[in-house]
Order: C-alpha cells, then structure tokens, then sequence
C-alpha cells in the first residue's frame, strides 16, 4: 500500500511535465520550423513514401514493418521505374520500346545481356548519351557492365534485382517499377498510364500468380537445377541435379506471370532485406526452374501485409496457343483488335519492326517514327524535341480502355483480406 502511493506521488508530478514538454515541442514546431497548417499536413503525407526511402538504420527500417506500408494515397502524379531488357540481336527493338515509352518524370534503366556483342552494348550506350532529351533530364540509365542472364534461370531474378536496386538509388520519386523486354511494347501512353494510376493506392501490387502448380509442383519445384550464368561467363542452360527436393512446408510456393508491376514499398521490402523473407526465399529459388515465374509470386504471397493488396493481373496483352508452348504466340497485325479490347497497357511479344506495332503508334500513341510518344509534357512539336510543362497530363484514346480495366480489377478485389489463392 506504502509503494502505491509513492507511485502516485511521483507520477502527477511526471504527467505535468511530459504535458509542457509536449506542449513546447508543438509551439516551437509551428513558430520556428514549419509556419502553416499545409506544411505541415504535407510534410505528413510525403513523410513516409519519401523520406523513409533515404534511412538506412535497421532500427528505423523494423520501424517502419511495425508501423506497416506508407499511406494509400498521395497526391500526385504518379511516377514509373522501368527495367528494359535484351539480349543479343534486341538493339532496335529496346530503343523502339523506350521511346515509345519515355516520359521525363519516368526512370528508366536499360540492360542488354552479356550474350550480346560488345559493340551493341557500346551502341546502346553512345546512343543515350548522344540523345539532346536523355541528356537534358538525365533518367535514362544503361547498365554498362552487363550480366549474365540464363534464361528461366535464379540469374533472371538477379538482374531484376539488381535493376530494382539501382532505380531506387537513383530515384526517391517512383511508385511502380514495371519489368519489361525489348519485345514488349505499350498500348497506352505515358499520360495514360497517370491519369489511371493517379487516384490508386500507392502500395498496390499486380502480379499475376496461383497457388495451383498442377504439373509444375512435379516438373519445376521438385526438380534441382544449377545455373551456370551464376559463376561462368560463358553462357549454357541450367542443368539438372539429383536427388529431386521435396515441396517446401515453412512457405506456400506460388507462380504466375514473370511481368508485373510492383510497387515502391514492396520493391524496397525485396532489396533492402529488413525482413529476412525474400532473402530465404532467393537462396531457395537459387536451384528452381523458371524463377522468374515464382520468386516474386512466391514473397508477395507469404507476407500478409503484401498478400492483402496484390492484384491478379500483369497488365499485359500475353496470347498463349491451345495447348501453350513454352513461348507465347508472337503477336501480328490480326491480332490488334483483341489486343487493343483488352485494355492492357502492354503486350508481348512483337517481331522488330512488325506492322502491329506501326498501327499501335498510329492508333493509340500518335508517335511518329523515330521521335518519342507525345503527351502533355512535350514541347518542340511535332517531334517533342524539348520538355514542356512535364506535370501536364493529357490522356490519349487508351486511357479509358486502360482505366476500366484496371477499375474492374480493384473493385473485385477486396482489399484487406488475403488476395492469395
Ligand atoms: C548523334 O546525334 C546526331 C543528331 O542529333 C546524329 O547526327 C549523329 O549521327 C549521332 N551520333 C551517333 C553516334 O549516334
Ligand atoms: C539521402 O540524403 C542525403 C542528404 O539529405 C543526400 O545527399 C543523398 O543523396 C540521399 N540519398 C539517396 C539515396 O537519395
Ligand atoms: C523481368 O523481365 C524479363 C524480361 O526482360 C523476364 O524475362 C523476366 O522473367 C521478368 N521477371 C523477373 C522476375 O525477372
Ligand atoms: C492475317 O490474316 C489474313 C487473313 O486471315 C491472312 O491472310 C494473313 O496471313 C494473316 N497475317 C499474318 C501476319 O498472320
């Protein structure tokens, strides 16, 4: 009863002066530092989203897996990191892709693989440094020493790691990283794709994926493989190893699409390791066949706070023959009806130079050959030669497609309960 009551004595005397200091924080943060309420509500409504993305502690990062993912939506226009990847052979058709798809508030990294000469890779890169516009705004990157990348191959999810990597250095401003390869290409512009994705939740996640392996529960997760892109600098296929490994019983393996769009805060959760989840789950997929088609699936879907958020969709135009073959079919001129009524933003795979792709920046991009795709940003028309005003948005005849399909797939899911099924 004695101890009791030193508590209380002490304990008013505690509260009053907590209550003045708090009271003094709060006036000199309104005199000194910030002077009006919308400052302060902004520096608020940035402070998660921005500022986090420059902290390095780990006491800081478990902070913010405590307080969970930035708030769902900020203000603004929002902004896309883009992986462009080739391989021997893909030159014209990544800088086709990339000026159908620049835009300055964008960030684009550029990666031709080891297995392509020298001299493309040298190509590349003079011709981004030689572009006046990539020059001028300075976010377009080339990875000048290349990688290995085996094809269905963990050296697949390497590379796109490590471009993720190199986005988020380079930029604090993006919300959605989109991977693409030189034989994908847009059906929506720029200004399309903001004025979608505008009102979104920053933290939303398409990515395409099923729990149901079927056949690939016998053929691609039990099977061991080894690729030799992880230590040769010759390039072979995987190859395979026995004994076969049994299913995993500590996480739940997912598959799905290899293309997806992911946003910031889950990009970060993959490359900066404060949880160990996506780091296990590398080393597991190290021996997998087809990686790319389930590591991402495979994290998304095991961490609750992601999986309540993904969305089943790729955003692209993918058309498979009955019964599938390993690669899609490679989309032509007949193929433009359907592909422009799914309302996708992007579709794949495309033959260099093919005439559906004349008809997509006829139709949907209005770009004329060899200059970018226009939009409300460009100054120096025709060509868009110059940056106008870059916040200036104006949706072409894709952003309706594109805005009910993308509509339809975030009305359905409900958000807050586990999306992985
Ligand atoms: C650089 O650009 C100029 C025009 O902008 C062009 O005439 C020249 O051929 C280009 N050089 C290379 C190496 O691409
Ligand atoms: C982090 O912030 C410092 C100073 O505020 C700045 O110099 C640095 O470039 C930032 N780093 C990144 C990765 O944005
Ligand atoms: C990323 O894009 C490439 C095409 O550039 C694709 O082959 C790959 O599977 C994608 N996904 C991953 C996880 O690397
Ligand atoms: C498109 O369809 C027409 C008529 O069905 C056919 O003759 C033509 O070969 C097709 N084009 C391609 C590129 O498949």
């Amino acid at each position: 009863m004695g101890s009791a009551n030193m508590e209380k004595k002490w304990l008013f005397p505690l509260v009053i002066s907590s209550v003045i200091c708090i009271f003094l924080l709060a006036t000199s943060l309104n005199l000194g530092l910030v002077s009006s309420r919308h400052a302060i509500n902004s520096i608020f409504s940035f402070f998660p989203s921005r500022v986090l993305a420059n902290q390095s502690s780990l006491a800081f990062a478990e902070n913010i897996v405590s307080q969970g993912p930035p708030p769902p939506s900020v203000p603004a226009i929002p902004r896309f990191a883009y992986l462009i990847s080739g391989s021997k052979g893909d030159l014209e058709k990544l800088w086709r892709t990339l000026q159908a798809l620049y835009h300055p508030l964008n960030q684009y990294v550029l990666h031709l693989d080891l297995e392509s000469p020298v001299a493309e890779r040298l190509e590349l890169a003079s011709r981004v440094d030689n572009e006046t516009m990539f020059n001028t705004v300075g976010n377009v990157f080339v990875i000048k020493k290349a990688n290995m990348v085996t094809y269905r191959g963990p050296t697949m999810v390497a590379n796109t790691l490590h471009a993720c990597a190199i986005l988020l250095r380079r930029s604090k401003d993006w919300d959605w990283f989109i991977n693409l390869s030189a034989s994908d290409y847009p059906l929506v512009t720029q200004d399309d794709l903001f004025h979608t994705f505008s009102p979104l939740n920053r933290n939303l996640n398409f990515i395409e994926h099923t729990s149901q392996l079927g056949w690939k529960e016998e053929k691609r997760a039990m099977p061991l493989i080894l690729d030799p892109g992880l230590y040769s600098s010759k390039k072979q296929d995987v190859f395979w190893v026995t004994p076969r490994r049994t299913l995993p019983t500590s996480f739940k393996l997912f598959t799905g699409s290899a293309w997806m769009v992911l946003s910031r805060w889950f990009v970060e959760y993959c490359v900066w390791g404060w949880d160990n989840l996506p780091r296990t789950l590398l080393m597991y997929y190290t021996n997998f066949v087809s990686s790319p088609e389930g590591y991402f699936h495979t994290v998304i879907c095991n961490e609750p706070e992601f999986a309540k958020t993904a969305v089943n969709h790729d955003l692209h135009y993918i058309s498979w023959d009955i019964p599938p073959k390993q690669h899609p079919h490679t989309l032509n001129i007949n193929d433009t009806n359907k592909m422009i009524a799914s309302g996708a933003a992007f579709a794949r795979k495309f033959k260099r130079d093919d005439p559906a792709l004349d008809k997509i920046d006829k139709d949907l991009l209005r770009r004329r050959k060899g200059s970018f795709t226009p939009g409300g940003w460009c100054a120096g028309k025709p060509k868009c030669s110059r940056v106008g005003n870059p916040n200036k948005i104006k949706p072409g005849p894709g952003a309706k497609r594109l805005r009910r399909l993308v509509g339809r797939l975030t009305l359905t899911a409900k958000f807050g309960q586990n999306q992985c099924k």
